[in-house]
């Protein structure tokens, strides 16, 4: 096939051009050429802006395009407008941040999304889920039966560039005392970006069309499952100091940032990390083992030139998690 991908060069556009090459298609990419230039010399690469300058596109067809860097409906909209008589099937990569209401576990495709009240917002920190449900409504109404959404959780795995899931595999295989959040039934939800993007190219070859949540694992893991595997699977594996979420936050630790994939009660979204994936595996999602996405996470970020002194951009520095465990240790020991 013909597959035309909007980015393609920072992280789950990568591996789904490294998908699609690998599946044998023919792969256009359209970008600014900011982003890692040059990343991939044998594909063919149209430089444009998707806000305003999509003349590269113009006149070319294509059987299917993906868009991983759509993030406002009316930038959204300009690709479709563009494409939707050129090609023929449109992927939209969007977020299971669209959902409303995660006070509810289980949450499947049919569960209510967030809405603006201010269409014409384009905070993008602060509406990421309500803008990325509109921008899921433009390649709808545009594509129609020939619109495929899919929502990811978080996505991890080599090339990351958040650092989220990356902190607790380079912590844990840093060794020593590590602080870790809270509760041992806490659910966690990821998918490695390798499984992503190898679904998605099927869904793509099969034009497969409608709404799709994928994350994972497949069976239920908890904090504990997940702390018990990176002690396992690392090297010189640190040993977990399970902290309480009380402390946690009466010493301002931040949630989701300071301690990834952790958010605490207080929230009141104890339904995140528990998003339903049934459609998804009915539809031929399969999972990795967590190991092999630690391993390889790891081998990654051995690999990769660290700009900053090798402080990731997500997770508790050095300084501050001792601190924070001389303080509980003190707590403990009154
Ligand atoms: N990370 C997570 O945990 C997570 C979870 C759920 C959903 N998601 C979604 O997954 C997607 C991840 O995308 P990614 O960043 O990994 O995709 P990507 O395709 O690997 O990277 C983004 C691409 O967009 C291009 N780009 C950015 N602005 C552009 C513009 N104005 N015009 C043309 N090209 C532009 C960049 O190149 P240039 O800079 O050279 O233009 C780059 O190639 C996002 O949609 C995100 O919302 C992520």
């Amino acid at each position: 096939m013909r597959i035309l991908i909007l980015g393609g060069t920072k992280f789950l556009g990568r591996h789904l051009v490294d998908s699609a090459l690998k599946n044998g298609h023919e792969v256009t990419l359209f970008n600014r050429g900011l982003t890692n230039p040059g990343l991939y010399p044998m594909v063919e690469t149209l430089v444009g802006d998707r806000d305003g300058n999509l003349d590269a596109l113009r006149g070319r067809h294509w059987d299917a395009v993906i868009d991983p860097s759509g993030y406002l409906p009316r930038v959204v909209r300009q690709s479709v407008e563009l494409l939707k008589d050129s090609v023929e099937h449109y992927t939209f990569v969007s977020s299971v941040s669209v959902y409303v209401d995660f006070t509810r576990a289980n949450l499947n495709e049919d569960a209510a999304v967030g809405t603006l009240e201010d269409k014409t917002s384009e905070n993008i920190p602060e509406h990421y889920g309500e803008l990325k449900a509109l921008c899921e409504q433009e390649v709808e109404q545009g594509f129609g039966e020939r619109a495929l959404v899919i929502r990811p959780g978080l996505i991890v795995g080599p090339h990351d560039p958040t650092d989220r899931f990356t902190y607790w595999v380079w912590r844990f295989a840093q060794g020593g005392d590590v602080l870790v959040p809270g509760r041992y039934d806490y659910p966690v939800q990821f998918i490695d970006v390798r499984d992503l993007a190898d679904w998605m190219i099927k869904l793509v070859e099969a034009q497969a069309n409608g709404v799709f949540n994928a994350t994972g694992p497949d069976k239920p893991l908890n904090m504990k499952g997940f702390v018990d595997t990176l002690v396992d699977v690392t090297p010189s594996a640190g040993h977990p100091v399970w902290v309480n979420e009380e402390f946690l936050l009466s010493q301002g630790v931040e949630e989701w940032t300071d301690l990834p994939l952790w958010i605490s009660d207080r929230t009141g979204w104890p339904g995140f990390q528990t998003v339903n994936v049934n459609r998804a595996i009915e539809q031929g999602l399969t999972f990795r083992s967590a190991r092999d996405t630690i391993l390889d996470t790891l081998s990654w970020e051995r690999s990769r030139e660290k700009p900053d002194e090798g402080r990731l951009k997500a997770g508790l520095s050095r300084e501050r998690e001792l601190e924070l465990l001389r303080a509980w240790n003190e707590r403990q020991a009154r």
